[in-house]
């Protein structure tokens, strides 16, 4: 068998740490690789990190340890490189109010040393239909149509990865749905995309991987299909008519847990299982002669599942 050496990650981060100077530690020994061509969601509550660990692989904000490798590259020691390859959607809009839309996307793609080429920018200008608008000055601009001027701008010079930094807050539904599209068509045309975002329903639509940072520290990085597949568990939750002292042996194989005051059973199944066993834990029960008043099921969401992981860490 030949060795097949495994691919360079996108972004490669070990053991990195973040001390602000106000002595405030914003991250705490992150490691976290990026795969080429996926779309990456970095969930997390306000003040977890996002930003910062987007600012330091984007050479904004000084690290205080570890290492970040940008598809091999050092960030420091190569930093016009890895500049190159980086485009980042900040998440405080900064805009010069009167710049036209057009000017404001070429000097970007100057900045990075890339030769003019209208024909790519008009390209970007439109799928972000912000065409129309091209001379117009920012501060012309709606809020919206602001936000997807940074984006034009952090594509100006062909990045192969994109950082979008809370690219849809303020952003109507419509247009949201404008930008996962663009998005999806970004990568579809190979870009790697890691995006912050506190709509979890933005990282269901998107996200290949979810990850979830919290309080500087990633809890969870996981595929988003194997996350949903997860919350294809659901729960069944039988009232008793009268508690019992303990689950009987009869039923035993159907790993029940029985609540402490001895009034409530609740069995775990998958939805979209070929088999629930419900039938059948509904006739043992009968059979085992307990009565019950009430039953209901529930489904965990994304959303619960991310709650419970940011509030264990509190
Ligand atoms: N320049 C700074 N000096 C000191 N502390 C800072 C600085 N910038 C950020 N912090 C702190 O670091 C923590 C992480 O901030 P960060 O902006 O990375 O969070 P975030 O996850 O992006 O939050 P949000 O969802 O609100 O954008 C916060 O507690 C913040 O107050
Ligand atoms: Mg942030």
């Amino acid at each position: 068998m030949t060795y097949v050496p495994r691919m360079q990650p996108a972004i490669s981060i070990s053991n990195l740490s973040k001390r602000y100077t106000s002595g405030f530690e914003a991250l705490k020994s992150v490691d976290l690789d990026v795969r080429h061509g996926e779309i990456f969601a970095l969930l997390g509550p306000n003040g977890a990190g996002k930003t910062t660990l987007i600012s330091i692989v984007c050479g904004l904000v000084n690290r205080t340890g570890g290492d970040v490798l940008v598809d091999g590259h050092d960030i420091e020691k190569d930093y016009r490189k890895v500049r190159s390859m980086i485009g980042l959607v900040p998440q405080e809009l900064t805009t010069d109010a009167f710049e036209t839309v057009w000017k404001s996307v070429s000097f970007s793609r100057g900045l990075f040393g890339q030769p003019a080429n209208p024909d790519f920018i008009e390209k970007v200008l439109r799928t972000l239909s912000l065409w129309d608008k091209r001379n117009s000055k920012m501060m012309e601009l709606s809020g919206g149509m602001k936000r997807r001027l940074m984006i034009a701008k952090a594509l100006s010079h062909e990045p192969q990865i994109l950082f979008l930094d809370e690219p849809t807050a303020g952003v109507d539904v419509e247009l949201r749905r404008d930008m996962w599209e663009m998005v999806r068509g970004l990568k579809d045309s190979g870009v790697t995309i890691i995006l912050t975002t506190h709509y979890i329903e933005e990282a269901e639509e998107m996200a290949d991987r979810i990850g979830v940072i919290n309080q500087g520290q990633i809890v969870l990085v996981e595929e988003k299909a194997e996350l949903m597949r997860k919350l294809g568990r659901k729960e069944l939750t039988l009232q008793l008519r009268e508690p019992v002292e303990r689950i009987p042996e009869s039923l035993i194989a159907h790993n029940l847990t029985l609540s402490e005051a001895g009034d409530e059973l609740t069995y775990v199944y998958d939805s979209q299982g070929d088999r629930t066993g419900i039938t059948r834990l509904l006739k043992d029960i009968d059979t085992a002669g307990i009565g019950f008043s009430d039953l209901s099921t529930r489904q965990s969401t994304l959303e619960e599942i991310f709650v419970n992981l940011v509030r264990e860490g509190r």
